[in-house]
């Protein structure tokens, strides 16, 4: 059986992130969506709000599960024995940052990387610019599912308000 994880920040989950887990479960037996922290980036929506909305937008992929992570990700790909890890690739600007990295975890435990490229038409969906032009009032609906989308408005006007 391949078992694959697809790490990420996921604050908030987008639909180009969708779109990656249900081709990447397509490829692999097992999918596990396995959301770990980015100490370089900073976050809107806390560790249990991110899980919460990716179990939410995987409950119709029966080979997906989502877990939360601590520590490397080598590490927990070798705990849950998961064979190879899945990053999503917009364009080079990813591939230049994801490469080193596919590179350090191949070096430390053997676990490959394996890319997919991005649907052309979700290739310049991030979570930072949904953020972004969510909280400067424009219109995101299309580019999260429509469950993250409320949440995302709750928490910035929660947020807003707590200055
Ligand atoms: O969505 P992001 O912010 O690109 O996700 C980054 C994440 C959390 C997947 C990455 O920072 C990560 O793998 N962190 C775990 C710590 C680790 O293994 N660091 C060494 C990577 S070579």
């Amino acid at each position: 059986m391949t078992r694959a994880v697809c790490p990420g920040s996921f604050d908030p989950v987008t639909n180009g992130h969708l779109d990656i887990f249900r081709r990447a479960a397509g490829i692999f037996d097992e999918l596990v969506v396995a959301t770990g922290t980015n100490p370089s980036k900073s976050r809107l929506f806390d560790p249990a709000a991110r899980l919460e909305m990716l179990r939410e937008v995987c409950a119709d992929l029966p080979n997906v599960t989502v877990m939360g992570f601590s520590g490397l990700i080598v590490d927990f790909c070798r705990e849950i024995d998961a064979q190879a890890i899945v990053k999503g690739l917009r364009g080079g600007n990813d591939y230049e940052f994801e490469l080193p990295m596919a590179q350090m975890n191949s070096h430390l435990t053997g676990v490959e990387t394996v890319f997919i490229p991005t649907n052309a038409a979700l290739g310049y969906i991030s979570s930072s610019l949904v953020k972004e032009v969510a909280s400067l009032g424009g219109d995101v609906s299309a580019l999260v599912p429509p469950s993250v989308l409320s949440r995302l408005q709750a928490e910035l006007a929660r947020s807003a308000t707590a200055g």
